[in-house]
């Protein structure tokens, strides 16, 4: 029997989506815990952690603790670690020359997880920016300027050092012009030909890396990072970004941040021909954080939907804080 008013319709999308499993049968995408890498952030000594406020429930630890995290990591199925470190500030120079000290934190790091879980993939980040007094991703001139050239000498040794000790990727974040190549050529005139390079290609110059610049008091001490990260207005430069850095060797490109940068993500993944990472950085988990605590905003389905929708934009690949809770959101979901 017809109701009184009844449309005249022969296409009703809402079929599609009537029982949940007509939903899941006509889902386009597919969020696992396969695609996540969880970033972590390390320092020297042992047995401590201390909070970071801007990032609440992440933490600066020590190897040795986060060894521990590493085991709940595989419990649950996320795989690929990317440690950043804290670096006291003694040990800061004005050429980050502690970023290639094969004893330093980040090689000491690396190896302590490649001999505890072999099977784990650890992802180093390449760039001065922990390292050197000034804040900045490359060497700062007298007269101020980042220097190009003698950055990527030194981001070379880095990823070398990192390799040696068994990273599985180097990941530059940095930014400087012709580092992937370089850097390629360092690692293969090392016999390190097995090294993967994932490139941090179209990097911004966002607002959205404050808590991460608390969490490892990294925060340039003068100026802007704007002469090398890349101005939000641009989305073809992204593209010739990409283009040079797979051209130059890269084995996965990244864009970076993710959610406010989505345009971005699909055009690079429509465009590339290697795995397209995007990074959800620490603003990002911040603000998602914030309004969750504040009663504001679900935080289960919001966590899941940011995650979806950036894998939808086209990533392989998705770096975020919440890859641990995402996991564990995952299996409740099967
Ligand atoms: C450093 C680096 C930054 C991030 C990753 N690597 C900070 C920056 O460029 O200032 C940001 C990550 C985040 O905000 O979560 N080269």
């Amino acid at each position: 029997m017809n109701h009184p008013f009844s449309l005249d319709l022969t296409q009703r999308p809402r079929r599609n989506r009537k029982s949940a499993t007509v939903r899941d049968l006509v889902r386009e995408t597919e969020l696992s815990v396969k695609d996540l890498v969880y970033p972590v952030f390390i320092m020297e000594g042992s047995q401590r952690e201390e909070q970071i406020p801007s990032m609440p429930g992440m933490t600066r630890k020590t190897v040795d603790v986060l060894l521990k995290e590493i085991e709940e990591c595989v419990a649950l199925g996320v795989k690929a670690i990317a440690p950043f470190p804290s670096i006291a500030e003694e040990k800061k120079d004005r050429t980050g020359s502690e970023s290639f000290n094969p004893d330093g934190l980040v090689p000491t790091c690396v190896r302590a997880i490649k001999e505890k879980f072999p099977e784990v993939v650890v992802m180093t980040d390449v760039a001065l920016d922990p390292f050197n007094i000034d804040g900045h991703d490359g060497i700062v001139s007298p007269m101020g300027e980042i220097l190009n050239d003698e950055t990527v000498e030194v981001l070379c040794k880095m990823a070398v050092c990192h390799a040696k000790a068994g990273a599985d990727f180097v990941c530059p974040s940095d930014m400087m012009d012709g580092r992937i190549g370089a850097i390629r050529a360092a690692l293969d005139a090392e016999g390190l030909t097995n090294t993967s390079i994932m490139a941090y290609s179209a990097k911004y110059a966002s607002a959205f890396y404050g808590p991460f610049r608390d969490a490892l008091d990294s925060a340039p001490k003068a100026g802007d990072k704007k002469t090398y990260q890349m101005d939000p207005a641009n989305r073809k430069e992204a593209i010739r970004e990409v283009a040079l850095d797979i051209e130059e060797g890269a084995d996965m490109v990244m864009v970076k941040p993710a959610c406010y940068y989505l345009d971005v993500l699909r055009e690079v993944a429509d465009f590339s021909e290697v795995p397209v990472a995007a990074y959800q950085v620490s603003g990002e988990y911040a603000m998602l954080c914030a309004a969750a605590q504040n009663g504001w905003l679900d935080r289960r389905r919001v966590v899941l939907e940011s995650l979806m929708g950036i894998k939808r934009a086209g990533a392989k690949i998705i770096w975020t804080y919440f890859a641990k809770e995402a996991a564990k959101l995952l299996q409740e979901e099967k």
